[in-house]
Formats: structure tokens, C-alpha cells, sequence
């Protein structure tokens, strides 16, 4: 059985001392949660103080990026070994606003997913169409070559440790949710691009999240979609009442 992980990502917000206030405003409206992980992923200037809010909560600590270097002259990037020693356990890499943004190519996604892995940090790795490409009806090939991209050179047991995160770009931050069956059905084909790639036992054991626009009020009827394993979560991330509701989607 795959454990549903729910992960807010802070995107570009909160200073240290507003995420830890977050923090503090999440953690006694999560209460107790069974059978699901919890991440949350703040920026890189706010992981430390946010290690240390999140002590003993059982919420993991996740980071938005990493460089593919364990360190040398690469001004202004960030080592896997450096979040690791803060504590991170995730890292979302392929995030559609750093390959829209910043150029990330499914090559460079590769080698960030790789050196992750190497140093002990689990990738959550973001695959997604635009809307041109969904009208287009090529949505499904698309995905599948991002996802073939992303676990190119990966060996099945570390294959385990990746979680697909499927943001339709044209969902994020809209508002738009894709249905729960467009979801479902996407995610669907990426577990049949992973079962090729490896076999049945690891696609089945690999988590696919969806996200875009994941609301309180979406998120049960998403997870009732069987190859829905948990959401990753932005805009109401940022708020403790909303991502509360999120993880506590099935109460
Ligand atoms: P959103 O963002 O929930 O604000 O749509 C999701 C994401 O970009 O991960």
C-alpha cells in the first residue's frame, strides 16, 4: 500500500520568522495523521529555523531545488549535502516555474534527481503539460517523455524513493483544477510509463501526487481517485487552517 504524501510548497514566501509562525499555527491543527506523510517545503533562508519548528512533529522538511554538485564554484547554488545537514528529507526538482523560468531542462532534472538520490534526499520530481499542449491532445505523450527523462539512468530500487508530482501547468495557481478523473487518468499513464521502464512491483510502489490549484474543498475527491497517492500544494499551503484541511482531507 503507498502511503499518501501531502507537501505544501512555499514557493517564493515567508520570512524565517513568518514560517515558523506558520509552523506553529499548522502543527496543532494537523493534531494527530495516520497513514500519510506530511512535508512541508518553505524556502532555502527559512529550512533552518523551520528544522527546528518541525522538531517532533513527525512533519518532514522539504526544499524546492538543489544543485547536481556536491559543492565547488557555483556562486549562489545550493549542494544536496547542505540541505542534508539542515535536516531536509525532500526536494522538489522539475518544478514548472524553474523550467519556464530558469531553463531547467529534463536533462538538468536528471542530473538534480541523481545527485539527490546520491546524498540521501528524496526527490519529489513536478511533470506537467501546457494548456496549448492538452488542446493539442498530446498531454499523455508529453508527460510520458518527461517521465522517462526524469528516471533515465535511475535503478528501480532508487526509483522507490522518487515521488511523481503531476501539476498540469495550466492548474497552477489558477484556480482550474484538473477533474479528479483527468487527474487520475494522467497519473494512470504514468504508472504504466514507470511499469515499463521497471516493472509492476515499482510502479506500484512509487507515489504519484497531483497538483494545481488543490483546495480544501478538491482535495477529498481527488484522493478518492485510486492512482492518486497525495497532493503537492501551493497557494494554500500558505495558509495553516487550509493545508490542515488538505492532510485532514478524509476526516
Ligand atoms: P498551486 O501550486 O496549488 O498554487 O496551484 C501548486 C504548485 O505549483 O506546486
Amino acid at each position: 500500500m503507498r502511503v499518501p504524501i501531502v507537501a505544501g510548497n512555499w514557493k517564493m514566501h515567508k520570512l524565517p520568522d513568518e514560517a515558523v509562525a506558520l509552523c506553529q499555527a499548522l502543527i496543532p491543527r494537523l493534531g494527530e495523521f495516520h497513514n500519510r506523510e506530511v512535508v512541508v517545503c518553505p524556502p532555502f533562508t527559512a529550512l533552518a529555523s523551520v528544522a527546528k519548528a518541525l522538531e517532533g512533529t513527525g512533519v518532514a522538511l522539504g526544499a524546492q531545488n538543489v544543485f547536481h554538485e556536491p559543492s565547488g564554484a557555483y556562486t549562489g547554488e545550493i549542494a544536496p549535502p547542505m540541505l542534508k545537514a539542515l535536516g531536509v528529507k525532500y526536494v522538489i526538482l522539475g518544478h514548472s516555474e524553474r523550467r519556464q523560468y530558469f531553463g531547467e531542462t529534463d536533462e538538468l532534472v536528471n542530473k538534480k534527481i541523481k545527485a539527490a538520490l546520491e546524498h540521501g534526499l528524496k526527490p519529489i520530481v513536478c511533470v506537467g503539460e501546457t494548456l496549448e499542449q492538452r488542446e493539442a491532445g498530446i498531454t499523455e505523450s508529453f508527460v510520458k517523455g518527461q517521465v522517462e527523462a526524469a528516471f533515465s539512468g535511475i535503478l528501480a530500487d532508487d526509483a522507490k524513493q522518487l515521488v511523481v508530482a503531476y501539476e498540469p501547468i495550466w492548474a497552477i495557481g489558477t484556480g482550474k483544477t484538473a477533474t479528479s478523473q483527468q487527474a487520475n487518468q494522467v497519473i494512470a499513464v504514468i504508472r504504466k510509463a514507470l511499469e515499463s521502464l521497471y516493472d509492476g512491483a515499482t510502479a506500484a510502489a512509487i507515489r504519484i501526487q497531483y497538483g494545481g490549484s488543490v483546495k480544501a474543498d478538491n482535495m477529498a475527491e481527488l484522493m478518492q481517485q485510486p492512482e492518486i497517492d497525495g497532493a503537492l500544494v501551493g497557494g494554500a499551503s500558505l495558509d495553516a487552517e487550509s493545508f490542515a484541511r488538505i492532510v485532514r482531507y478524509d476526516d
